[in-house]
């Protein structure tokens, strides 16, 4: 199979690319990827001579390059998106452009070249917030923030060429990733970095907002059952049965780190801030999967991966990082 990937130097992506390769030996995975600040090659250096992949540097808004990249592909599984909602609330252009606009030029090109199947990488974040129980597949779209409001887009997009053109098309929708090559701006990198530097951890209001979370390799693996074996038209939920307030999550970064919680700073809420996002996974349940990593060791090896591996993440809190940091957390 010729598999295109995109945004497969970003977290998730580049975690997915190792899988397939690792699991599918006659498998042919060209990877698009623009890289912007959250694109990273150094991801991928494990894997980069392999001759069964190839990098290609280039925008999903460029019909002309999706287009050459999507001939001779079997499917498509798109990764590539501006992923960070406290990003989208300083500026949502650039969320709109890549994860609507974009998702529609990969549409298109797969329409044009037939390809048998794509994919694509969504978020439980389109349901928006939920006090109590779960949402299914089939509840209503209501993002709260323009991060999740252009996913929603993209994948109305994706919904409305399977109804009108018949294009096999995928959804997943998972729950909070976390683990190795995660970009330092989100909350677990971000406090297991700050806390290994004895600065503080910057959690917003009082703490209690609830995500659930799942280790990147079981939403990897997860998003290979469904590429495989899903039905299309369909979408499948994602998520890991983790539900942790943040201030329990941000405790057990502390204590695994030895470091003390005179280092968490309250500071103001994010605009917006969903409280609990919790999503029912009985549909991707029946087509055989489950997690296969418990929480509390994929954190402990996350925090151990980051540890051994400050080669990698230093290079990312460089000065352009910390002049967001500061821009962002400011006056907290
Ligand atoms: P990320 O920010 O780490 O990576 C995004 C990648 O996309 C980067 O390599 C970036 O260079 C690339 N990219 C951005 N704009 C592009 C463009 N216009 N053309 C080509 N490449 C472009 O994101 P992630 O955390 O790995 O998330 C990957 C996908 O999974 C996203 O679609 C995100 O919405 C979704 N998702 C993420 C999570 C999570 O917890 N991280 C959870 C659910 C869903
Ligand atoms: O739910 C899936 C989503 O999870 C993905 O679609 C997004 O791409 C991904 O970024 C993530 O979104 P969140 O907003 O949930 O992740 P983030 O790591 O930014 O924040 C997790 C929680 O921690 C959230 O409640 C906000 C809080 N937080 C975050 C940061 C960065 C803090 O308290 N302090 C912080 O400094």
């Amino acid at each position: 199979m010729k598999l295109l990937v995109t945004g497969g130097a970003g977290f998730i992506g580049s975690n997915f690319i190792r899988l397939v390769l690792s699991r599918h030996d006659d498998y042919q995975v060209i990877n698009l990827d623009k890289l912007t600040y959250a694109g990273n090659l150094d991801n991928l250096k494990d894997i980069e001579d392999d001759e069964r992949y190839r990098f290609v540097r280039g925008d999903i808004c460029d019909a002309e390059v999706v287009d050459e990249v999507m001939a001779g592909v079997d499917a498509v599984v798109n990764f590539a998106a501006e992923s960070h909602v406290d990003r989208s609330i300083g500026g949502p252009a650039d969320f709109i452009q890549t994860d609507v606009f974009g998702t529609h030029v990969l549409l298109e090109a797969a329409k044009r070249h037939r390809v048998e199947r794509f994919l694509q990488i969504s978020t439980d974040e389109v349901y928006g917030s939920i006090e109590e129980g779960s949402f299914t597949e089939e509840d209503r779209l209501e993002p709260s923030s323009p991060y999740s409001a252009s996913k929603a887009g993209g994948d109305m997009q994706v919904m409305a060429y399977h109804t009108t053109f018949g294009l096999p098309t995928l959804i997943t929708r998972s729950s909070n990733n976390f683990g190795p090559y995660q970009h330092p701006e989100k909350l677990i990198p971000l406090f297991i970095t700050n806390a290994l530097a004895d600065r503080e951890l910057p959690l917003y209001g009082d703490g209690t907002n609830v995500r659930d979370w799942i280790y990147v390799v079981d939403n990897c693996e997860a998003i290979d059952l469904v590429l495989h074996q899903g039905e299309v038209g369909q979408i499948y939920n994602i998520g890991g049965g983790n539900e942790r307030s943040n201030i329990t999550i941000t405790r057990m970064i502390l204590e695994l780190l030895g470091k003390p919680e005179s280092l968490i700073k309250r500071v103001r809420d994010r605009p917006g801030h969903d409280f609990r996002y919790s999503i029912d996974c009985s549909k991707l349940e029946s087509l055989g999967w489950e997690p296969s990593h418990s929480f509390e060791d994929a954190l402990r090896e996350t925090v151990d991966w980051y540890v051994n591996n400050d080669w990698w993440w230093r290079k990312l809190r460089d000065q352009e990082f910390e002049e967001y940091y500061r821009r962002h957390y400011q006056g907290s």
